[in-house]
């Protein structure tokens, strides 16, 4: 039977590009989006992937939002944890909303989806949880306190997990994903991104997100079950950990 696989953020960017490349590789993919409809009706009439609206930053609906996943397909057994907002904006003039939404959305999250299926992973022994962080995570980014921050704890999280978890046939892994040509990235402003981004991307360009999607695939195959509390970097080599 094809595993189950749910891809939070899973309808637009990155996290579309991970569900129809995993939809693509035999999995029974489910694609959770938080609020762009129109975008995620698209999305699953395009591809045939069922969408999941649920706010990934409330422990509550995410619990929700899990069981109807495992109501329709089944038991997760490979978790995406994708979904991610920014809110940039130098620290010194930073409100409490661009902090408190940043770290909910991409680090609360990744608590609250693997908190609502490492039990059933546990129980059943197995499972692959790949958390998308980014290279702004690992080397830090002005303008981005908040994201940095989340995504540099979606590292050490993934961490944690990973021993807690690699007697029961459970990998936990991160991918550090440099910039990559989605709408996140768009909303860069384009003197910034031409005088100071693509300058220091040696491999000269943005990524596509099918590229990060293929690091997806390679970490939650059934074979990879001795990779576990990496953190697999895709970042054009604009840096080296
Ligand atoms: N890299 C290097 N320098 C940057 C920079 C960046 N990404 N972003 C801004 N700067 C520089 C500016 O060029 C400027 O330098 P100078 O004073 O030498 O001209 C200085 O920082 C201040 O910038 P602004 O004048 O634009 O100041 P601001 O307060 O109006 O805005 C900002 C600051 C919010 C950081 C804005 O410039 C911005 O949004 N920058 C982009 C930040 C960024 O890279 N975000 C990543 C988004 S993509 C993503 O997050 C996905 C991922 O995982 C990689």
């Amino acid at each position: 039977m094809a595993r189950v696989a749910l891809v939070t953020g899973g309808t637009r960017g990155i996290g579309a590009a991970i569900a129809v490349m995993l939809k693509g590789a035999g999995y029974r993919v489910a694609a959770n989006y938080g609020g762009n409809d129109e975008a995620a009706n698209a999305f699953e009439a395009r591809t045939g992937i069922p969408v999941h609206k649920f706010d990934v930053g409330d422990f509550a609906a995410v619990k929700a939002g899990v069981a109807t996943v495992e109501a329709e397909l089944g038991p997760i057994e490979v978790l995406v944890n994708n979904a991610g907002i920014t809110h940039d904006g130098m620290l010194h003039k930073m409100g409490e909303d661009a902090w408190h939404a940043v770290i909910r959305t991409n680090l609360d999250s990744v608590f609250n989806l693997t908190r609502a299926v490492i039990e059933g992973m546990r129980a059943r022994g197995f499972g692959r949880i790949v958390s998308i962080s980014s290279i702004n995570g690992q080397k830090g980014q002005m303008g981005q306190a908040n994201y940095s921050a989340a995504k540099a704890g979606v590292i050490g999280f993934t961490k944690a997990v990973a021993l807690e978890n690699a007697g029961k046939g459970i990998t936990a892994n991160v991918i550090a994903p440099g910039y990559v040509g989605t709408d996140m990235v768009r909303a860069v402003p384009e003197e910034v991104m031409k005088a100071k981004i693509l300058p220091q991307i040696p491999v000269g360009r943005l990524a596509e997100p099918d590229e990060v999607a293929r690091c997806v695939l390679f970490l939650v195959a059934d074979e990879a079950g001795f990779v576990t509390g990496s953190t697999l970097t895709a970042n054009g080599g604009q840096y080296m950990v």
